[in-house]
């Protein structure tokens, strides 16, 4: 062991402790494949956010960095059939109920292996698609865990990032603290600090700021104590604010896709009520854009995007004969179809256009194979105008001809 890996050593185990002690997340084994689907857990969905289109090959290798419990790996492996998911994490009581889950669903394209993101190294090949949720704030050196994983991450693929955002979790970071300093010398006994973390709360009057922002924000999930515990007593954690964030990125080597919550950082929910100052705003640098955010929105309590290792194409279907070409088939990522009323891609109720309905159900004649946007345009009257804002809806995914 050299010195850098002697120094993150002690927190390196407190966390395996933490995760060995309160596995996360504690979500119910099933035995059937998970219910709905989150779209950053599906390789097209995925494919078509970061480059427009949907991808040419879904035998891909995917990555669950930090993988906990295996509630992502199980999704992402029923959902992507022709992939190979490989999950990796500290805490082997977290990969034995990973692997129960994964097995009680009969996910037979995924695999869990016990080893540090730091030592991905060791992993054969390379990557086309890495997720990793909730876990480089937990590192003691997040930069050298991102850039293992982007040494690993094949040209043309992309991770998913999340990591905790300091404004929207600074009342948790007190009573954090607070937990911490009442604890003393028995910190790291999770235990105990999940039930002086109670304790704490129960004390406080309702009207105490960090009381009521638990009981707002978080009580209903942290009614477990793998979540409380997750939130409250963790020995390591990394908030970081914007500028943090933009350091992150740059030091990683990796280009910048876009958030995956995208509709966050439209500056139009904010200053929408006026349009002055909005375009005002709006004429900054990109970064600048999201700093207004962030410090404007003091809920946003995480980040989460996409980096890809370049080359990767980008479409943007603004060419009429590229698009009429294109193949086109409905984003199976959806709720209530068929119905003009369905949750979309987020979840989101909403309510198709009569052409948008039509286009849906045209596609869905020709799956598989997948037709082309020239016989559904003259199957439905749509427009091709049409056809570019449902593919920036997400209600349908592209794929370039040929
Ligand atoms: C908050 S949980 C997130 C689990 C999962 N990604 C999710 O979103 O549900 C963090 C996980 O990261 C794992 N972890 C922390 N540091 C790690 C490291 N250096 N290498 C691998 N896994 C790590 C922990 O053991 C824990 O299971």
């Amino acid at each position: 062991m050299d010195d850098v890996q002697a120094a993150r050593e002690p927190v390196t185990r407190a966390v395996t402790r933490l995760y060995d002690t309160y596995p996360f997340p504690p979500e119910p084994l099933l035995d059937a494949p998970p219910p709905g689907y989150n779209w950053r857990w599906y390789w097209p969905t995925v494919h078509s956010f970061c480059t427009g289109a949907k991808p040419a090959n879904n035998q891909v290798r995917v990555l669950d960095a930090g993988c906990g419990t295996g509630v992502s790996s199980e999704y992402l492996a029923h959902m992507n059939p022709a992939a190979t998911v490989l999950g990796i994490d500290l805490s082997g009581q977290a990969l034995a109920t990973a692997t129960e889950r994964c097995r009680r669903s009969q996910a037979t394209n995924v695999s869990f292996r016990h080893l540090s993101l730091y030592d991905v190294d060791q992993l054969p090949g390379q990557f086309h698609w890495i997720n990793c949720v909730g876990v480089l704030h937990h590192l003691p050196d997040p930069l050298a865990g991102l850039q293992a994983l982007a040494s690993k991450l094949a040209p043309g693929g992309f991770i998913h990032l999340f990591v905790y955002a300091a404004i929207g979790r600074w009342e948790i970071s007190l009573m954090q603290q607070a937990i911490a300093l009442v604890q003393g010398d028995r910190r790291g006994d999770y235990r105990d600090g999940v039930a002086v973390g109670r304790q704490l709360f129960a004390s406080l009057s309702p009207e105490n700021r960090l009381k009521q922002r638990e009981q707002q924000r978080w009580s209903l999930e942290n009614q477990r104590d793998e979540c409380f515990a997750d939130m409250y007593v963790h020995p390591q954690e990394v908030d970081y604010t914007m500028d943090m964030l933009f350091d992150l990125i740059q030091a990683s080597g990796l280009e910048f896709v876009g958030f995956s919550n995208p509709a966050v950082w439209q500056l139009e929910r904010l200053l929408g009520a006026d349009p002055a100052l909005l375009q005002r705003a709006q004429a900054l640098p990109e970064w600048d854009r999201y700093r207004l955010v962030s410090l404007l929105d003091p809920e946003i309590t995480h980040f989460e995007w996409f980096l890809a290792k370049p080359p990767y194409p980008r479409w943007d279907w603004s060419q009429g004969e590229q698009l009429l070409t294109a193949r086109v088939e409905r984003n199976p990522c959806m709720e209530g179809w068929p119905s003009q009323r369905i949750f979309n891609h987020n979840y989101e109720m909403v309510t198709l256009s009569a052409v948008e309905f039509e286009v849906l159900q045209a596609c869905d004649q020709h799956q598989p194979p997948a037709s082309t946007v020239a016989m559904i345009v003259a199957q439905t009257g749509a427009s091709l105008a049409d056809i570019r804002l449902m593919q920036t809806k997400f209600l349908i995914l592209l794929q370039p001809s040929g």
